[in-house]
């Protein structure tokens, strides 16, 4: 059984795998409309089971959309309608519900630990949709969307995050080794990355760049990637932590220091570490950006139904 938790547990060529298969798909959808299912139908007679812990739009959505567009059918539980987020049941025989009621379970958390704690119960994949130390479904799709609008393999670019070390920035990480490409990171001294990631970032002979001057972050970069200053599960001082950003928006002088064909891309929500001009500007392809997300949810969702050639 294939679950689907961090970058770092799948081999490339599976991660690979499932780029290509998201390319074909999204290829053969052109005529088609949000709810019809593609033509051979393989997660037909299956129930996707989801459940949110934090707010989310796209991720709900996108996957929705993706095990309907694959025959399948999506099913949204409201954590606090549960026995389980009251204490009135045991996350043991939630899991043992969700397996027999479902065939897969995507869940949004704060907890890694209970993430594997469902893995450790669960007879039916899981997907993690975000916990607070990864984001491996939206940096997968951003892999995929960097691709389709370079039209070249990301191990060709530079690709740079100016932001927080967050969950989305994890992911990035663990995907600069799997797919071998150069990434510079800019944020302020005491942001950077936790030691842990750059460990193994070490342990698999990678070198990531780290500058605490937005400048040197951004040059020669092919894409720009930002993500909110302060993320969901953030217990700081939000306000001491914006101000320590100052220096860290992208506007579009820091693209005029990216490559002349550099693209600006942002997970979103966004907050104030990007300008109007560059979010809404030529260079960003934040909505293409969000829509991907469907096409490499689908599979990722045959690649844990076993269902990947
Ligand atoms: N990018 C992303 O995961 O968006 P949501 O929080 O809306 O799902
Ligand atoms: N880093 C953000 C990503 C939201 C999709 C957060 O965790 O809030």
């Amino acid at each position: 059984m294939k679950h689907f938790i961090n970058l770092k547990d799948i081999p490339a060529l599976d991660l690979r795998k499932i780029i290509s298969e998201a390319k074909k798909r999204k290829k053969k959808r052109k005529n088609l409309n949000t709810l019809d299912v593609d033509e051979d139908s393989p997660l037909k007679g299956k129930l996707l089971i989801q459940m949110f812990e934090k707010p989310s739009l796209r991720t709900r959505l996108s996957f929705y959309l993706a095990i309907k567009q694959l025959g399948g059918e999506a099913l949204t539980l409201r954590t606090d309608e549960l026995h389980l987020a009251k204490g009135g049941e045991s996350l043991a025989d939630t899991a043992k519900i969700l397996s027999t009621y479902g065939n897969g379970f995507m869940l949004r958390t704060d907890s890694d630990k209970k993430i594997e704690e469902f893995k450790k119960y669960l007879d039916v994949p899981i997907i993690n949709g975000l916990s607070s130390s990864s984001h491996p479904t939206q940096v997968l799709s951003d892999i995929f969307t960097v691709e389709e609008i370079k039209k070249r393999p990301i191990s060709t670019m530079n690709i740079c995050w100016i932001g927080d070390s967050n969950n989305v920035l994890n992911s990035l990480v663990v995907a600069s080794v799997k797919f071998s490409f150069n990434l510079n990171i800019g944020c302020p001294k005491n942001y950077e990355p936790k030691k842990v990631i750059m460990d193994w970032v070490k342990k698999n002979k990678r070198k990531i760049n780290i500058f605490n001057n937005v400048k040197r972050a951004a040059i020669s970069a092919d894409v720009i990637f930002s993500d909110k200053v302060v993320s969901l599960n953030d217990k700081v001082n939000k306000t001491k932590k914006i101000k320590d950003f100052k220096n860290f928006k992208i506007n579009s002088k820091l693209m005029n220091i990216a490559k002349k064909d550099a693209i600006f891309l942002h997970c979103l929500p966004r907050g104030s570490e990007v300008s109007d001009g560059v979010f809404l500007g030529k260079q960003s392809k934040v909505w293409q950006q969000a829509l991907n997300r469907i096409y490499v949810q689908k599979s990722i969702l045959l690649y844990c139904f076993g269902k990947l050639r």
